[in-house]
């Protein structure tokens, strides 16, 4: 039986040349989060989170606005504004040393993402990239990037995109980041230096690799993973992926 083995390696042959964009980026057990922050994490209700949701080194009183339930094992916490479980470093083991791996996973997915190097565009649009359509690739900003308009991520399914921003990244008040072609959250990847903020009513998508804090103003939503070297901040928001 040759030839379905003579198929599948055709197929994964075809499958790399078709791919387009750089190498993933690999974010390990950070990916078992969909929140993750050094320094904090605060919801102003009613705020919905699907995914795990962890701080650390901060300790749970870094937590606020989720009304936590402690688990009978000291382990996790659970919140009506999260499906799936909290976690902080002051919890009891293995928690704190779970949170470690994935804090310093988050780490390494931030260096390797902003060392990329021979970006594909360079300060594209001086930073103002709304009503842009934008294709697999490398991307870096040595200024701040602003969204005013709906931008588009068009690609396949297996195509790969990094938005390295240097300073701060704004999506305008009920503005959308809109996927098209297949291409996937999971493959976007925005690295930024300065602020996150996502305005209200507006709708973003791709995981964020932060140096200092996130937030989602009211009713915004992010099909996303928010992953903070400081604090992620919440107003009535949907955090999903
Ligand atoms: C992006 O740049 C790299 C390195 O120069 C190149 O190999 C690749 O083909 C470019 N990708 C796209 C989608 O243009």
């Amino acid at each position: 039986m040759i030839a379905p083995i003579s198929i599948i390696s055709f197929l994964t042959t075809l499958g790399s040349v078709v791919a387009l964009g750089p190498a993933a980026v690999n974010l390990r057990t950070a990916a078992n989060f969909a929140i993750l922050a050094k320094a904090g994490v605060t919801t102003m209700p009613v705020s919905k989170i699907t995914g795990a949701v962890g701080v650390s080194p901060i300790g749970v009183q870094a937590i606020t606005g989720f009304s936590l339930a402690l688990a009978s094992n000291g382990e996790f916490a659970t919140s009506s504004q999260v499906v799936g479980d909290v976690f902080a470093a002051s919890f009891a083991a293995p928690t704190p040393a779970t949170l470690t791996v994935a804090v310093g996973d988050m780490g390494t997915a931030l260096t390797d993402a902003n060392g990329r190097a021979t970006p594909n565009f360079t300060n594209l649009a001086t930073g103002t990239i709304g009503g842009l359509v934008l294709t697999p690739g490398l991307y870096k900003w040595t200024t701040a990037v602003s969204i005013g308009n709906d931008v588009t991520i068009s690609g396949s399914a297996t195509d790969t995109w990094i938005f390295q921003i240097a300073g701060t990244l704004s999506l305008s008040a009920g503005k959308k980041v809109v996927l098209a072609g297949g291409a996937l959250t999971s493959n976007i990847v925005w690295v930024v230096g300065g602020a996150v903020t996502i305005a209200a009513g507006a709708h973003f998508e791709g995981v964020i690799l932060a140096t200092t804090s996130i937030t989602l103003e009211t009713g915004s939503s992010a099909n996303s993973r928010l992953l903070s070297q400081t604090s992620v901040a919440l107003q009535a928001a949907t955090v999903f992926n």
